[in-house]
């Protein structure tokens, strides 16, 4: 590892941590601190651009849409600007860019247009994040933020089958565990990321166990 790759990743870093400060807490700096480190831990078994991973998961979120009216179009200029100016290689700037653009759960509905084993093992450290205790603690606080109900029994959860419906979802935050959380199981990309759904898969399933005996009183 270059010293040059170290000072880039630096750099990178507290760029990302200034902007995004006061972001909601399930989607701020310790998120994109976590990513990158599962996704360190993940490609250290792979073949892979240790500086895509780094850079990438460290700009993943640098301005997600549903914070900026919808726009899609920030993240990926405000990453390609940062980078440009740390004359970062052309190559490894088109490559972040197309996976800011394709690693969101959301976008998943749409046909896949990218893919590189760097983007996936990005995803699966975001998708970590997003269930096991972390998921549950991030899921209720965005809950909150939304305003949204923590459970409500009169209200189903919905199976949504288009980005645009999923975007517009206001259930109750137990619902997003069945229209969300419990089903990056199944879409994880690597072995190593497999494994450790796996765990924190069995961990949610188990508070829901839980949250559902002490909702009847018991
Ligand atoms: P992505 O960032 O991969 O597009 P989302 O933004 O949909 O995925 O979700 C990121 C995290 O935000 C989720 O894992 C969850 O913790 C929280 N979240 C998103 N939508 C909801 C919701 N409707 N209710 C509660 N938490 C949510
Ligand atoms: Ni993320």
């Amino acid at each position: 590892m270059s010293l040059k790759h170290n000072q880039i990743v630096g750099k990178t870093g507290c760029f990302v941590k200034e902007k995004l400060r006061g972001a909601e807490a399930g989607h701020d700096w310790w998120h994109i601190d976590r990513v990158r480190r599962t996704a360190v831990n993940i490609a250290k078994e792979e073949d892979v651009d240790m500086l895509v991973i780094e850079l990438g998961a460290l700009l993943h979120d640098i301005a997600d849409p549903k914070f900026h009216g919808g726009d899609e179009e920030i993240g990926p200029k405000t990453a390609s600007d940062f980078l440009k100016l740390m004359d970062v290689d052309r190559t490894v700037i088109e490559h972040i860019d197309n996976i800011i653009r394709n690693i969101s759960f959301k976008n998943s509905f749409d046909k896949k247009s990218f893919s590189s084993l760097e983007m996936e093992i990005i995803q699966d450290a975001d998708r970590l994040d997003a269930i096991g205790a972390i998921g549950i603690a991030r899921t209720f606080n965005y809950g909150g933020f939304k305003g949204s109900e923590i459970y409500n029994p009169d209200i189903e959860a919905i199976e949504f089958k288009s980005k645009e419906d999923y975007k517009k979802s206001n259930g109750p935050t137990i619902n997003h565990f069945y229209e969300k959380l419990l089903l990056l199981k199944d879409k994880m990309n690597t072995k190593k990321g497999k494994e450790i759904a796996k765990k924190r898969h069995k961990y949610m399933l188990d508070y829901l166990d839980q949250f559902y005996q002490e909702w009847e009183g018991n």
